[in-house]
């Protein structure tokens, strides 16, 4: 209430106010980068973030990932390529990226799946060797480090998603980071149609901005993250411990993050284990336990992108596989230890 009754003191609902400033400075300070573009939500940074690199032709992106990756892509009239997933991380596989450079490829939009971070060197490699840009789908890492910090401070540009079934939201929301201050005025331009100043036009911008009341939120909810984050891993060590062993169940393992942020569960239902992964999903849901099938189908799998060739399952076994087996358990700071023995008893009877 106090942070609402500023608000209507202020007399600023959105257009960059003093919450989204305060904001936008807070978040770099908890998340230890330099730039950073508050946007209403992530899928608004990505398109943008293509915009601001003005990237072009062909980008080497994932098929297992949240529909947006690829539509971002799409909506800039840019032709996504499919490259397949590691098994062990399910990130974009770099042994595959080079196979899949054309003439027109122009960047690479790798995501840090589940908040594990990506093989970032790798990837850089590649990046460098045939001049491609590298812009990270980052919606699921935010506070994650590896041994040098952020993994945000990878890649030209990193986005960030502040929705509502984030670790930390604003509701609906998200950011782009930026490596510095020239690169986040271009950004600060294009979410706000364009617009220099009341009479200049630079850019057929979008509107992209975050109003006041979200940003109000964030900084609310930035008091509380790190004891959520707290929760969550005891969440997870849980779990891990009461499906050890399991036979069939195989749980997902970090890939090498110094701070991780447990903002998901993935299980890995695979063939030895007594019931398929949907009839798995099925009893979990008849016991009111809603996991989800994070990400089934792929985006591969979607109509505007099956036809393309690069998106034969041939050409993605591994994402193929992970997409028939995973099953992302509940996992949120409320969940108590009744709650989760009650799942994981499903899982094991
Ligand atoms: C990997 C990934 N990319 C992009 C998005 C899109 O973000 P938003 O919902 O904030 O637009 C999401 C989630 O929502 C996501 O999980």
């Amino acid at each position: 209430m106090p942070y609402l009754e500023k608000i209507w003191a202020n007399k600023i609902l959105t257009n960059g106010g003093p919450f989204h400033q305060q904001l936008e400075k807070a978040l770099c300070d908890y998340l230890g980068v330099q730039h950073l573009a508050l946007f209403s939500n992530g899928t608004l940074g990505l398109v943008t973030a293509l915009q601001a690199l003005r990237v072009t032709g062909e980008v080497i992106t994932t098929p297992y990932s949240f529909v947006a990756t690829a539509h971002s892509l799409l909506w800039n009239g840019i032709k996504p390529v499919f490259v397949d997933v590691h098994p062990d991380t399910l990130n974009l596989d770099p042994a595959r990226i080079e196979a899949a450079i054309t003439p027109q490829t122009t960047a690479i939009m790798p995501v840090h799946c589940y908040g594990h971070p990506c093989d970032v060197q790798a990837i850089q490699k590649i990046a460098d060797n045939y001049n491609l840009k590298v812009i990270y789908d980052a919606a699921h890492a935010f506070g994650v480090q590896d041994a040098g910090g952020s993994v945000l401070r990878h890649g030209d540009l990193s986005v960030l998603s502040f929705h509502a079934t984030k670790v930390f939201n604003t509701f609906e929301g998200g950011a782009i980071i930026c490596p510095d201050a020239k690169t986040k005025q271009r950004i600060d331009h294009l979410k706000n149609f364009g617009f220099v100043d009341e009479t200049t036009v630079v850019a057929p911008g979008i509107n992209g901005k975050m109003s006041e009341v979200n940003a109000a939120f964030g900084m609310l909810q930035l008091q509380h993250v790190d004891g959520a984050m707290a929760k969550r891993q005891s969440i997870a060590a849980a779990y891990r411990d009461a499906l050890q062993g399991v036979p069939g169940i195989r749980c997902l393992q970090s890939a090498g993050e110094q701070v991780a942020n447990y903002s998901y569960f993935p299980i890995l239902v695979e063939a030895d284990y007594p019931l398929s992964r949907d009839a798995l999903y099925q009893k979990l849901k008849d016991n009111n336990i809603f996991a989800r099938r994070y990400f089934y189908p792929l985006i591969t799998d979607f109509p505007m992108y099956r036809g393309m060739p690069s998106a034969h399952r041939e050409n993605l076994p591994v994402a193929t596989a992970a997409a028939q087996k995973v099953l992302c358990l509940p996992i949120y700071p409320a969940l108590t230890l009744q709650e989760l023995q009650r799942i994981t008893q499903l899982i094991t009877e």
